[in-house]
């Protein structure tokens, strides 16, 4: 794609999701417009095997953006990541459509798996600042994360998740009610089983006490 179209979009893309832009000039100063171009051509050179030129271009690109996105991942249109400092994507991510990401998110791996080690992004997901997505899971389409959550498992579409390790709070807009169960003090259902049949048994002894009594 040729610069003034690549900028046009961009422009469009930054105005939709970032009131602080006051002309379109400075999308030339957002870390986003330099870090995404650069990566789509990173990414055709490591669509073609040329490994090192691409890991080359990402490497220059995360010094000067602060943004290291892998040439391997796959990312789809509208992608914007907001300030950028900070933020990693991994080898294997694979990003929808209209996904936003803000500074110090990673999408990263466990460390633990092979092939597949990095998350996949559905389209209009928005990852707040300092989110880290590890593995090899998705996250569904629409949702949010929440600042500062690290998300370790399968999110569904429509669905804002918070907090270490990530809990969804809402779907479709409703809330998820807190559990207010007491952590400590945990039920434990074999005891409770246990203490019905003590009881049981107990009354089954009086019953026959009562029947031999009677006999006698
Ligand atoms: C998660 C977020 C996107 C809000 O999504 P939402 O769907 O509108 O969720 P709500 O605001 O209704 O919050 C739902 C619950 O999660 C809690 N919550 C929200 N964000 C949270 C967070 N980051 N950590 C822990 N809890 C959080 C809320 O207190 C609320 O709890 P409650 O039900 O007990 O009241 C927002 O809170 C957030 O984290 N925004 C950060 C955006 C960002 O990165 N900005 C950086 C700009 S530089």
């Amino acid at each position: 794609m040729g610069f003034f179209k690549y900028f046009k979009e961009e422009a469009a893309i930054i105005r939709d999701r970032d009131p602080a832009i006051k002309s379109n000039i400075e999308v030339l100063l957002y870390p986003s417009f330099k870090a995404i171009r650069k990566y789509r051509k990173a990414h055709k050179y490591y669509e073609k095997g040329h490994y090192f030129i691409a890991r080359w271009i990402s490497q220059r690109t995360a010094r000067k953006t602060g943004i290291e996105i892998h040439p391997g991942a796959k990312i789809g249109k509208g992608l914007f990541i907001d300030h950028g400092h900070g933020v990693v994507i991994g080898e294997t991510t694979v990003i929808g459509d209209h996904v936003t990401l803000y500074q110090g998110v990673t999408l990263g791996g466990t460390g633990k798996e092979q092939g597949k080690r990095h998350p996949t992004i559905e389209d209009n997901v928005m990852i707040s600042v300092g989110a880290k997505v590890i593995g090899s899971f998705t996250i569904g389409e629409n949702s949010k994360i929440g600042a500062g959550s690290v998300v370790l498992e399968e999110v569904p579409p429509n669905s804002t998740v918070v907090g270490v390790p990530g809990r969804v709070v809402k779907q479709n807009n409703i809330r998820i009610p807190r559990s207010d169960m007491d952590q400590i003090h945990l039920p434990d259902p074999i005891k409770n089983d246990i203490e019905n049949l003590k009881k049981e048994n107990e009354e089954l002894k009086r019953v026959v006490e009562t029947l031999i009594n009677k006999q006698k």
